[in-house]
């Protein structure tokens, strides 16, 4: 058994080690890594970061670029909504976010973020970021998806929830005091009678 055992061990061994040496082979010393949050929430009205963030093995360049892509919900097409290059910001003139965007990254710090303000009902849908940074440009780009909220209902909990509160809270103190009132009540007319006894 033993020398079967140690045959497994070098064939395992080697395995792992093969895999080792593959992926130093296949994977390109050149790499970018593009990282955003998975999902995103906001309510209509509110405004939402879209944070993307990356990592080169080079040095940032002065070349290095960053699009953000939108595809919505319901649709299979995606629109380029913003391109930074050339150490400037482009945000695209198409498309529903063309006056609410707003660039608050900056790529020297590895940092591609934008924001979306006065979020509305219809935003929903995937936002796609994509880095580049020559010569590390092979990489995935990152995606985030969107998903707006209507405010009212919360709204409207929270308003019925501190009126039920309130009225709650109302009908605690009315008793108290009845039965306090009452107490005392009681109490002098037990005074007053043994007085009068
Ligand atoms: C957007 O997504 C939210 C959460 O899934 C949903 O409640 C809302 O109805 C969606 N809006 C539209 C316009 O489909």
């Amino acid at each position: 058994i033993a020398p079967r055992l140690l045959k497994e061990k070098c064939s395992l061994l080697h395995k792992v080690l093969a895999l080792d040496l593959e992926d130093v082979v296949l994977s390109p010393t050149l790499a970018i890594h593009v990282y955003t949050d998975r999902e995103v929430h906001g309510t209509v009205g509110s405004k939402v970061t879209l944070s993307c963030t990356f990592w080169s093995s080079e040095w940032i360049s002065d070349d290095i670029s960053v699009t953000w892509h939108f595809q919505p919900e319901a649709s299979r097409d995606s629109i380029s909504i913003f391109h930074y290059a050339k150490g400037q910001p482009y945000i695209d003139d198409v498309g529903a976010f063309k006056e609410r965007m707003e660039w608050i990254g900056d790529p020297r710090w590895k940092d591609g973020s934008i924001v979306i303000n006065h979020l509305d009902y219809t935003d929903n849908g995937t936002f796609t970021c994509d880095v580049k940074n020559p010569p590390d440009i092979v990489g995935k780009s990152s995606q985030v998806t969107l998903y707006v909220f209507e405010k009212v209902p919360t709204r409207y909990g929270m308003v019925l929830g501190a009126i039920i509160g309130g009225v709650l809270g109302l009908v605690i103190l009315v008793l108290v005091l009845a039965y306090l009132i009452r107490y005392c009540w009681l109490r002098r007319q037990a005074t007053l009678q043994r007085r009068l006894r």
